[in-house]
């Protein structure tokens, strides 16, 4: 296959991802996940940043681009699985959770090491929710969980990244720009 018949085929794969980890911003708030309570250091387990109302906003997200997906692409060229539309929303499903679970852990990791919530964290906040959405999406997609693909995504959403906080930033979701 050829580098953009890959680069194409990745980045329709990984849409429901994208989606789900930016959706929370606009549809998040409201009572934190962690119900406030501390870790055994004395620290939030997650913090404030991580909602009830983001989480589940962001796996819903994943599902539906994945049936966006499935109904576009199902039986053209640009088939990713198939096997029908099913496997698309099962694997937007998939990863939308791997991507909340990805923040969540993410943002775990930066309690423990002392980051405030809001603070940049450039490995957990750009590439946990990555790492975690291959994870979870590996028993429907590991067709597709090349390693040209794996490397691919990774550069790009770091990039990726970047861009759209500085955006969710001059357009006022966010406070910072990362
Ligand atoms: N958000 C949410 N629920 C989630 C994830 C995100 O409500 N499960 C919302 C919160 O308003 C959060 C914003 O999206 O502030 C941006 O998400 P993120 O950058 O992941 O959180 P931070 O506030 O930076 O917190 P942390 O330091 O824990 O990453
Ligand atoms: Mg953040």
């Amino acid at each position: 296959m050829d580098a953009l018949s890959i680069a194409i085929r990745s980045i329709l794969f990984i849409l429901p991802s994208y989606f789900a980890n930016s959706i929370p911003v606009v549809l998040g708030g409201g009572a934190p996940l962690d119900g406030k309570r501390k870790f055994s250091d004395g620290q939030r387990i997650f913090g404030d940043g991580k909602t009830v109302r983001g989480f589940f906003s962001g796996i819903a997200t994943g599902t539906l681009v994945g049936a966006l997906e499935g109904i576009m692409l199902s039986g053209t060229a640009w088939d990713i699985y198939g096997s029908g539309a099913s496997a698309y929303v099962a694997a937007g499903f998939l990863l939308g959770a791997g991507t909340m679970a990805g923040d969540l852990v993410g943002s775990f990791v930066k309690r423990r090491q002392k980051v405030a919530r809001g603070k940049p964290s450039w490995i957990m906040d750009q590439l946990m929710f990555l790492l975690f959405a291959f994870l979870f999406s590996y028993p429907l997609a590991a067709h597709l969980l090349t390693l040209e693909s794996v490397l691919f995504l990774t550069i790009l959403t770091y990039f990726v990244h970047i861009g759209a906080n500085v955006l969710a930033n001059r357009w006022g979701l966010k406070k910072v720009p990362w």
